[in-house]
Parts: C-alpha cells; sequence; structure tokens
C-alpha cells in the first residue's frame, strides 16, 4: 500500500496531469508523505550493501562509480552524491516506479537520489534534462531555478546541447522543504543547491516519455526489413562531383521510402508502434530472491490476497508462458486465465478462493499455483 499512496500522492492531479506537464514545470500544490518514498536508513542500506552506481558531482565536474573512501571525502568536500537507478535495487522504489509506469500508460521510470550535504557547492551547474521528472525532497532544504527553455524538446543527442541561463530571471524560484514535489519538464533548464546547513536529500524520478524521434528510429529499423531498402549504392568508387544516375539512384530511394510510408495508414503503424513498444521494454519492478520468498510466504491460504508483485503488459502472457523481470516460467493450461487476470489488475489483490470460483478450479490447486508463482517472485501475499 505505500508505494501505491507513493505513486498515487505524485499523480494527484492525475486526469490534469498530461496536460500540465507539457505546459511547463510547476510546484505540487499538495506535498507528499517522505515515509512513502525515501529514509536514511534505506539511503545507508543502498550506498553499503547493493550494487548501485555511485556517482559523485561537484560544480559540474563528475566522478563515476566512486569508491567508499573517495566518497567519504568528497562529501565532506561539499560534493553531491548521485545513486543512480534505485529502482534496480530498492524493492520498494521498484513498487513505487512500477506503480507509476501503469499509473502513466507504461512510461519507463526510472529513480536517482541526490545527497548534496553543503550549501557552498553545487552538484550540476544549470543545464536541462531529457526525461520529465518529479524532484521529490525528503530531506533537508533545496533551492530551485528553473527558466524558459531555449531549445524545443531536447533529446539525449542532438549537435547543440547548451542552454545559457545567465542574465535571464528564472520563471520559478522555489526552496523546496522535505514532502514538497517539483515537476520539472524535459528540457526546462534548472539549476538546484542545497540551503542552510543540513543535507538536502531528494528523490529525481523521471518519466521518459516516448518521442517522435524513438518513431522515426523504430520506423528506419523497420526498412532494414524491406529488400528494396537494403540495396547498394549502384557505383563503387566515390568520385567527386554528383553524376546522373546517382541522382536518380536517390530521386529513387526517396519515392520508395514515400510509397513504403504511405502503404500503411497512421492507426496500422502505431499500432505496430506500440507492438514494438510492448515486447521490447524494461519494466520496474521487484525480484524478490526465491529463498527469501518461501521464508515470508510459505503458508497460502484460501483467505490469502494475492497481488502483482511488479507491473507487467499483458501481452507478456503468451498462450502458456508467463514472461517476468529475468524469468520466464510454463504455465499449466487451466491457470492461464487466472495469470492473465493478475498481469491485467496490477493493483488490485484478489484473494485465492475468490480466484479459485472464478476460474471453477479446485482451491487446492490454486493455493499450490500461487506459492510456485511466490516462489518466483511474480506475486506476493498483501500483508
Ligand atoms: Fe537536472
Amino acid at each position: 500500500m505505500r508505494a501505491i499512496r507513493a505513486a498515487r500522492s505524485l499523480l494527484a492531479q492525475e486526469s490534469e496531469f498530461s496536460k500540465l506537464a507539457d505546459e511547463g514545470s510547476f510546484l505540487l500544490p499538495v506535498g507528499v508523505n517522505t515515509s512513502d518514498f525515501f529514509t536514511w536508513d534505506e539511503l545507508n542500506r543502498l550506498i553499503n550493501y547493493s550494487g548501485v552506481t555511485r556517482n559523485l558531482l561537484r560544480d559540474g565536474s563528475r566522478t563515476d562509480n566512486a569508491e567508499t573512501k573517495e566518497i567519504l571525502a568528497a562529501l565532506q568536500n561539499g560534493a553531491t552524491l548521485q545513486l543512480e537507478n534505485i529502482e534496480l535495487f530498492s524493492p520498494h522504489m521498484a513498487e513505487v516506479c512500477g506503480q507509476l509506469t501503469v499509473m502513466l500508460g507504461n512510461a519507463a521510470i526510472r529513480c536517482n537520489v541526490y545527497l548534496a550535504p553543503s550549501s557552498e557547492h553545487v552538484g550540476f551547474r544549470a543545464h536541462h534534462d531529457v526525461v520529465d521528472a518529479f524532484m521529490v525532497q525528503i530531506s533537508g532544504r533545496k533551492r530551485w531555478k528553473v527558466w524558459e527553455p531555449l531549445i524545443e524538446h531536447p533529446v539525449w543527442v542532438m549537435k547543440e546541447h547548451v542552454q545559457d541561463v545567465s542574465g535571464r530571471d528564472p520563471l520559478i524560484d522555489v526552496t523546496l522543504e522535505p514532502g514538497s514535489v517539483l515537476f520539472l519538464r524535459r528540457g526546462d533548464p534548472h539549476l538546484a543547491q542545497c540551503v542552510g546547513d543540513e543535507p538536502s536529500l531528494h528523490l529525481t524520478i523521471g518519466i521518459h516519455r516516448v518521442t517522435a524521434q524513438d518513431v522515426l528510429d523504430w520506423l528506419i529499423q523497420e526498412t532494414k526489413q524491406v529488400g528494396k531498402f537494403r540495396r547498394s549504392w549502384p557505383w563503387h568508387k566515390e568520385a567527386p562531383g554528383i553524376d546522373g544516375s546517382q541522382v536518380q539512384w536517390m530521386n529513387t530511394l526517396l519515392h520508395d521510402l514515400q510509397e513504403w510510408l504511405s502503404s500503411k495508414s497512421a492507426s496500422s503503424w502505431l499500432d505496430a508502434f506500440k507492438n514494438h513498444r510492448a515486447a521490447t521494454r524494461r519494466v520496474p519492478g521487484v525480484v524478490y530472491a526465491p529463498g527469501m520468498v518461501s521464508a515470508r510466504f510459505a503458508e497460502v491460504a484460501p483467505s490469502s490476497k494475492v497481488v502483482l508483485s511488479h507491473p507487467m503488459l499483458p501481452a507478456r502472457v503468451s498462450k502458456h508462458t508467463l514472461y517476468g523481470l529475468r524469468k520466464e516460467i510454463e504455465l499449466p493450461a487451466p491457470f492461464v486465465p487466472l495469470a492473465q487476470w493478475l498481469v491485467s489488475h496490477p493493483l488490485q489483490a484478489i484473494s485465492v478462493g475468490e480466484l479459485s470460483g472464478e476460474y471453477e478450479l479446485p482451491v487446492q490447486q490454486v493455493c499450490q499455483f500461487i506459492e510456485e508463482l511466490l516462489e518466483l517472485g511474480f506475486v506476493r501475499i498483501q500483508e
């Protein structure tokens, strides 16, 4: 429930969210409960007992994969510690990101942590990011300035990537307190700095939006399946200048491309693109080690309430196979609809008894099947 509560608190204005997100950065009018997201204990666990990538940032310079000794010295010198993609190492944040994935129509969600101990240094200089993001202040205070963008819809690889904000007034100048959340729109230049003596701890929960570039990249990949788009150049030596046969060759290519693009309607192309995304996207989620799972959930009774432990796309449940993070299991045929129900209702818990009644399966068999899914980490029992 904690993860669902956290995700919902970010999207309290869910119906308006997509409209607001495209209009610009904004401070969420209602704060969130920080303990639903992250704690100092969890930070210490991640730093010391997980394989998370630990980077150091100081006034625009950066050290990747820092050693523990280096981290301690750098923090004392005012560097910011960045932990990348904690959703891969924190079961709770995996659930929060997974819930957001479902609530935001299958968007890919990643989460970084920033610990900034000093108000004298910044981690990054003014810059923009290529993802939309929620800045969730957990502890301490951080001042954010956000400027009007000068580059339209930036993506990762562009020839011109610098937005000079010097001499311009920020549109937003706000100090986040624990529980405050700033939504930062992709591309909006920003600068963040710890305020006061207390270290600032915040999460950046990034929403990777699908862009027109993603669709075009996919289309280019699709052309590789079409014979005429794999033709060789008609000449072997590249002489200087352009002759008529080369122009003819290029015209044919452009013509073939137009013809190929208009061979399908916009909705057919969209459908194919969505199928491609469903088949290739990484879904954040929770993976429990089998030993831990069996120890925690040894007994499954008809009254046990089952919930999916990480959201999966229904497309990932094929007729007899359930695909999950790093795992794939063959499903006994009678249990296919039951597994499909679980995957299609990622936020909902259902009792084993209800599942057995709904699918007319003996309750003992359903208990056994759920125990197998628990062992594999696909489901958990709601406590
Ligand atoms: Fe940033």
